[in-house]
């Protein structure tokens, strides 16, 4: 099985804007996920979303926590209208989405909604044609899938090009993600990854449940060993009191408290995931589609 921790290698990672180019490169679009549900995602997405958007990237962030969503909530955003205004038809794009903190650009999920838990394809094909004709440039799209292991949480894993599964020290969290990680395997082929391991005692410890997924995998996965499975480390956030606080004040703890633990784990895994090398190989249509979209900022 291939694994790399690819921490400091210094690496362009293809986002980065040239002045002379005439087309503005395709952005990354990032899923963030989970087996478990509570593990943190929500607060990686929002953390990581300001962390780059520091960097000077233009970013997205889609919450696809259909039903659930809390993005909006948790950053104390005044959204009157979201995602199920735009599938409904009623309501444009940009109408939908919302300014956050350092300019992130929001999609919030539709709050408390059963309509939408379940995708149809025309929806879901309607949902591209929306981003599609997004009129915003975008660096970075990222997307907050929600946890599980339901057609919509695969749908959106689907739909980006890279992976973050986010797990906790607590061994269900990693039980689950494995299960997470072999429905994306054997329905969809998915065979790369990223683990972000989140409130953790010590950095050591992240290591180490990031090695311990590692070794499940390659146990539970056994059958799809000649797949060449690969696990990326981004890295670990420390567990900090301090990202309940930020909560409490509807802020994202990278701006409620730069100087805390969390706020720097966040900006580090932000600085470490910037660094590594983005594959060029598209998975699917979907995912060519939406590169293409949202890359289609073209002078020419
Ligand atoms: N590093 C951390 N240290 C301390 N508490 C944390 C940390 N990360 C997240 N939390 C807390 O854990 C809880 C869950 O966080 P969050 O909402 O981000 O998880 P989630 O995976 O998005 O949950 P869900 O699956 O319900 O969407 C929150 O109360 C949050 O404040
Ligand atoms: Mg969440």
């Amino acid at each position: 099985m291939g694994n790399a921790v690819t921490i400091g290698i210094p690496v362009k990672d293809g986002s980065e804007r040239d002045a002379g180019d005439k087309c503005a490169p395709a952005p990354r679009v990032i899923a963030v996920s989970s087996g478990k549900g509570g593990v943190g995602k929500t607060n990686c997405v929002i953390n990581l979303a300001i962390a780059f958007a520091r960097m000077d990237r233009k970013v997205l962030l889609l919450d696809a926590d259909l039903g659930l969503g809390n993005v909006d909530v948790l950053l104390g955003l005044d959204s009157e209208y979201n995602i199920g205004h735009l599938l409904r038809g009623e309501k444009t794009i940009e109408e939908v989405m919302v300014k956050g903190p350092s300019d992130v650009m929001i999609i919030p999920a539709s709050g408390g909604e059963q309509e939408f838990t379940r995708l149809a394809a025309h929806e879901r094909h309607a949902l591209s044609s929306h981003i599609e004709g997004l009129k915003a440039s975008v660096d970075v799209m990222l997307i907050d899938t929600g946890s599980g292991i339901s057609d919509n949480v695969l749908f959106f894993n689907m739909a980006a090009q890279e992976i973050i599964i986010v797990v906790s020290p607590d061994p269900a969290s990693a039980a689950d993600a494995y299960s997470l990680m072999a429905a994306l395997l054997k329905k969809h082929g998915e065979r790369r990854f990223k683990l972000l391991v989140n409130a953790v005692r010590s950095k050591k410890e992240g290591f180490a449940v990031y090695k311990r997924v590692l070794f499940g995998v390659e146990r539970r996965l056994s059958p799809f060993r000649g797949l060449n499975v690969s696990i990326d480390y981004i890295g670990s956030v420390l567990r900090d009191d301090s990202v309940g606080k930020a909560a409490g004040q509807r802020k994202a703890v990278v701006d409620a408290f730069p100087g805390s633990k969390a706020s720097r784990c966040y900006l580090e895994a932000a600085r470490t995931l910037s660094e590594m090398p983005v594959s060029k190989d598209l998975k699917g249509g979907l995912q060519f589609l939406w590169r293409r979209m949202l890359s289609a900022n073209c002078n020419s």
